[in-house]
């Protein structure tokens, strides 16, 4: 079955020293978590220090973003995805709505960023979710879904072994208000419907889709029990050590 995925997406917070101090604060608190995957985003600066202090732990490292470029070149200010596995990272997060939003990011190149992922042989968290307006004028299924099938567009059904979506409404991210268990569910089921279109039915059982946007040690069972998510990414909550492991361990 879909083993459930807990990511920490710090964002642009802590200087080397804090991400330092709340990953080795972290790894205690989770070293029994065996019924999910951790996985941790600290800044690109703080990515390999993090990578080699969690070495040997069951905590994974992710970056927050990679370049659309494969090859090393004249992109100043980027970082390829083979540089993000030279440090030790497993991950990377394509599409978040913040790069969407800020940068410009659009389908076309989370596609190539989740392709670069899997040449380099990491696992590619590709976030979709639709923003306010787009929801209460009822466009948000078809907003994800093209969001969707932008971003996997040319993948075959074993690179989505490396695949993870989050589905994260722009509406509940970093705002208190999370969708209610009840409406991430539909979208989460909408989204593996999707799946099964776009890449099989196999593909779409064995996706794991993890819900973000607002989620905290309070909400994480209601949301977990619901039968298509399959995990969180967690922005705000993540940051403190404490409140990230209540999340882990929502079991
Ligand atoms: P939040 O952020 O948990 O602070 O709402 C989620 C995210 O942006 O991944």
């Amino acid at each position: 079955m879909r083993k459930p995925v807990i990511a920490g997406n710090w964002k642009m917070y802590k200087l080397l020293g804090e991400a330092v101090e709340t990953a080795l604060a972290l790894k205690p608190l989770v070293a029994n978590a065996n019924h999910c995957e951790v996985v941790i985003a600290p800044v690109f600066t703080a990515l390999k220090t993090v990578c080699d202090r969690l070495e040997g732990s069951n905590i994974k490292v992710a970056a927050q973003n990679c370049s659309t470029e494969q090859r090393h070149g004249a992109q100043t200010g980027e970082v390829s995805a083979d540089m993000i596995k030279d440090v030790g990272a497993s991950h990377v997060i394509v599409g978040h709505s913040e790069r969407r939003q800020f940068y410009g990011e659009r389908d076309e190149a989370v596609n190539l960023k989740a392709i670069a992922c899997l040449n380099f042989g990491l696992t590619a968290i590709v976030c979709v979710g639709e923003n306010l307006a787009e929801r209460e004028s009822g466009r948000d299924e078809t907003v994800v879904e093209t969001q969707l099938s932008g971003a996997l567009e040319g993948l075959t059904v074993s690179d989505m072994e490396r695949i993870i979506i989050a589905y994260e409404p722009v509406w509940a991210i970093g705002t208190g208000q999370t969708a209610t268990p009840e409406q991430a569910q539909a979208m989460h089921r909408y989204i593996r419907r999707t799946l099964e279109n776009l890449q099989g039915k196999t593909v779409a059982e064995q996706t794991r889709i993890l819900y973000g946007g607002s989620v905290k040690p309070e909400n994480i069972k209601g949301l977990m029990v619901q039968p298509d998510i399959d995990g969180t990414l967690v922005g705000g909550a993540s940051l403190d050590a404490e409140s990230f492991a209540g999340i882990v361990n929502y079991k």
